[in-house]
C-alpha cells in the first residue's frame, strides 16, 4: 500500500511562526518530505537560516517576513506562496505568544489584547486567505496550533488559555464550512513541549523538565514530535479527520 505522507512531495504549504520550536521543525520535516515550504515570521534572518537547512535537505523554500497581527501581512504571505509556487496546498498557522504569566485580575486589556491579537485574529486572517486560495484551487488541508490548554483551565495564562479554546472553535467552524470545497481543516495540540516559549512560561528548561517528571512521560515532547503529526494531518493519510484538535502531549492531560 502506498505509503501516503509521500503526498507531500512537491506540496506547497505555508508555515506561520516558522523562525523557532515547533514551527521551524515543522518546516523542516516538511522541507525533507519533498514540500515547498514558505516561511512566514517576524525574524527574517532565523527564517533564512532555515531556509537554507530545507535547500541543503534538497527541498525548496521561501523567506516572507511576516508579522500574524498585521492583516495585509497574513494577506501578502498567502499572495506572495500563490506567485512562488503557484497554488497552496497546505498550512500551518502556528504563530503564537504566550502574553504576561499572571492572575486574571490583574491583566490590563492590553495585555489581554495583544495575546487575542496574535493567536486569535492572526489565525482568523490566516484561515480567511489560505481558505479562498484553496477554494480556487480545489481543495487542500490547514492544520493551527491550538494546546492542551484549549479544553483546560490554567491559572495564570487566562489570555494565552482563552485564545487556543478560540482556536479550536476557528478550526471547528471552518472544518464545517470547507469539508465539500475539499479543504480539511484541524488543530494540533500540544502538551509542554521544550521550545523558547515554554522556557518563558515554566521560567526556565530546568524548570520544565522538573514540572514534568510525575507525568505519564515524564518529560517535556520535543518539536520534532508535534512536527510529525502535523506533516501526517497535513497529508491525505488523514483524508477523513476534519475539525479535529488532535492532542499529543505524551498523556498529561488523561491523568
Ligand atoms: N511549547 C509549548 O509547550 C506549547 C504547547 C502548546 C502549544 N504551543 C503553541 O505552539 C506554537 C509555537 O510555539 P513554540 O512553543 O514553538 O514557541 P516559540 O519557539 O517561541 O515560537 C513561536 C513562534 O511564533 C512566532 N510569532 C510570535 N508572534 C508572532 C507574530 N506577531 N507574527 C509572526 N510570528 C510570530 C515566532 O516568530 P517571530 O518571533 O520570528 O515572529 C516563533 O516562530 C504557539 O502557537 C504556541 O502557543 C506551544
Amino acid at each position: 500500500m502506498k505509503h501516503r505522507l509521500a503526498d507531500l512531495a512537491g506540496k506547497s504549504i505555508l508555515v506561520t511562526g516558522a523562525s523557532s520550536g515547533i514551527g521551524a521543525a515543522t518546516a523542516l520535516a516538511l522541507g525533507q518530505a519533498g514540500a515547498r515550504v514558505a516561511l512566514a515570521a517576524r525574524r527574517e534572518d532565523a527564517l533564512a537560516a532555515l531556509a537554507g537547512q530545507i535547500c541543503a535537505a534538497g527541498g525548496e523554500a521561501l523567506v516572507i517576513p511576516t508579522d500574524v497581527t498585521v492583516e495585509a501581512d497574513l494577506e501578502r504571505a498567502v499572495a506572495r506562496t500563490l506567485a512562488q509556487f503557484g497554488r497552496l496546498d497546505g498550512a500551518f498557522n502556528n504563530a503564537g505568544v504566550l502574553g504576561k504569566v499572571a492572575p486574571l485580575h490583574t491583566l490590563s486589556t492590553a495585555d489581554f489584547s495583544a495575546v487575542m491579537q496574535a493567536n486569535v485574529y492572526g489565525v482568523f486572517w490566516a484561515l480567511k486567505y489560505q481558505i479562498a486560495a484553496m477554494r480556487d484551487s480545489g481543495g487542500g488541508s490547514i492544520v493551527n496550533t491550538a494546546s492542551i490548554v484549549a479544553q483546560l483551565g490554567f491559572a495564570d495564562f487566562a489570555a494565552y488559555t482563552a485564545s487556543k479554546h478560540a482556536v479550536l472553535g476557528l478550526t471547528r467552524s471552518a472544518a464545517t464550512e470547507n469539508f465539500a470545497h475539499g479543504i480539511r481543516v484541524n488543530a494540533v495540540s500540544p502538551g509542554p513541549v521544550a521550545t523558547p516559549m515554554a522556557e518563558i512560561g515554566f521560567g526556565s528548561l530546568d524548570n520544565l523538565h522538573a514540572s514534568l517528571k510525575l507525568t505519564p512521560a515524564g518529560r517535556p515532547g520535543t518539536p520534532e514530535e508535534i512536527a510529525q503529526p502535523v506533516l501526517f494531518l497535513l497529508s491525505s493519510a488523514s483524508s477523513y479527520i476534519n475539525g479535529q484538535g488532535l492532542v499529543v502531549d505524551g498523556g498529561f492531560s488523561v491523568v
